[in-house]
């Protein structure tokens, strides 16, 4: 399936004989014990590997084969593991990395959990986190010294959504020995081949677009060979494992994903380029606009937007932005993203690096696959009553 495109991939991935039995989809293989006929054949299962039934905590065919498609999607990957959640998959993949006195260099503009992952745990095991400025691109180089083991990325960022330049950050780093890591939740593999780029560990939030309905937690890491061994031996010991009927819904999804992205993005941007027009909003950023900082990198990286962006209230206040998201009929209020569903978030990043590059109060929006005009005509109606 490797010299076959993307699209095509998506939809043949993962679907070996031995694990679908002849059917179109694998079944739920829900498993703790494994059963084997002797002590020897006990034996030669170790050490667990991919495609042999250990124990549960080793996967079964349904997690090996959302692990194969995974895999598949990302050209130049060794493997894939998977974990209970995408913020389980970012501190599975950076566990994996580091150890006491090593030095990691973490965005600025991360997701929330994951800045906090750094701050506390890695913190109490003597990792030093050194936040950067996420347009820094590589002028990284400067802040790399004898202590810096890792490099993580996170493109676009959250809330702020600017777009980094990964390839050339991956250049940098990796002529200095270090791994890089890339929260590529946003993008998916369909639109930003992160190992081709560079990065050693790509890491999805598959709760988000590759469940694609609002039903599942689920985390993956994808990995070059170069840290493979590093990733599993990590996740064997630390216990992180994901459940089969998580795996079993991730697929189902995926088979979809291009489809779904493909409209995610033409309602997404029909709604950024409306709203860019309204005198209620000061700044859209969405990485498929040419004013968000770092668009040239998704215009030279990426083939595609997806769904989720965010823009500033002009001249409002807190009180505004809260009217305006309560308001709004068509947007769930929730936390999460990449479903169907559209939804409405106040956001507020959070920066010690750097300062953010606009004013005035976020909001976080997620198209999803309602007639984009519908969503348009209850933003409309929200803006009037500013
Ligand atoms: C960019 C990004 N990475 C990781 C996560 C964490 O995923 P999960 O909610 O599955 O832990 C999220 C969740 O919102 C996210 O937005």
């Amino acid at each position: 399936m490797k010299d076959k495109k993307p699209e095509t991939r998506l939809v043949a991935a993962g679907r070996r004989e031995e694990w679908t039995q002849g059917l179109v989809n694998p079944a739920v293989w829900r498993a703790s014990t494994i059963l084997f006929d002797s002590v020897a054949e006990m034996k030669a299962a170790n050490p667990p590997r991919e495609g042999v039934l250990h124990y549960g905590r080793n996967g079964t065919p349904t997690t090996w084969a959302l692990c194969e498609a995974l895999t598949e999607m990302e050209p130049g990957a060794a493997m894939t593991r998977l974990y209970p959640s995408g913020s389980g998959a970012v501190a599975g993949a950076l566990l994996a990395v580091l150890e006491a006195g090593d030095e990691l260099l973490m965005v600025d503009s991360a997701y929330g959990p994951t800045r906090a992952l750094c701050d506390t745990v890695l913190k109490r095991f003597g990792v030093t986190t050194i936040y950067y400025d996420p347009m820094l691109g590589r002028g990284i180089e400067a802040l790399i010294g004898e202590k810096t083991r890792a490099l993580f990325m996170e493109s676009p960022g959250t809330h702020s959504f600017e777009v980094q330049d990964v390839p050339g950050m991956c250049a940098v780093a990796r002529a200095k020995g270090l791994v890089t890591l890339l929260d590529n939740t946003w993008a998916t593999p369909l639109f930003f081949k992160a190992i081709e780029a560079g990065v050693d560990l790509s890491i999805l939030a598959c709760t988000k677009y590759i469940g694609g309905h609002a039903d599942l937690m689920l985390g993956s890491v994808t990995a070059t060979e170069r840290v493979a061994e590093r990733l599993e031996r990590t996740r064997r010991v630390l216990g992180q494992t994901a459940g089969p009927d998580e795996a079993w819904l991730a697929l189902r999804g995926l088979r979809t994903l291009d489809v779904r992205l493909k409209r995610h993005q033409e309602n997404g941007l029909k709604v950024a380029r409306w709203l860019k027009g309204q005198k209620q909003v000061g700044r859209v950023l969405h990485p498929a606009l040419q004013d968000c900082p770092g668009h040239e990198y998704w215009a030279r990286d990426f083939s595609g937007a997806t769904g989720l962006f965010s823009f500033v209230l002009d001249g409002a206040d807190e009180a505004a932005r809260t009217r305006l998201i309560d308001g709004l009929e068509l947007f769930g209020i929730g936390y999460s993203w990449g479903a169907f569903e559209s939804l409405a978030l106040p956001a507020d990043p959070v920066r010690t690096a750097t300062k953010a590059a606009f004013e005035g109060p976020l909001i976080r929006l997620h198209v999803g696959l309602e007639d984009p005009d519908d969503l348009i005509a209850d933003l409309a109606a929200g803006l009037a009553c500013l």
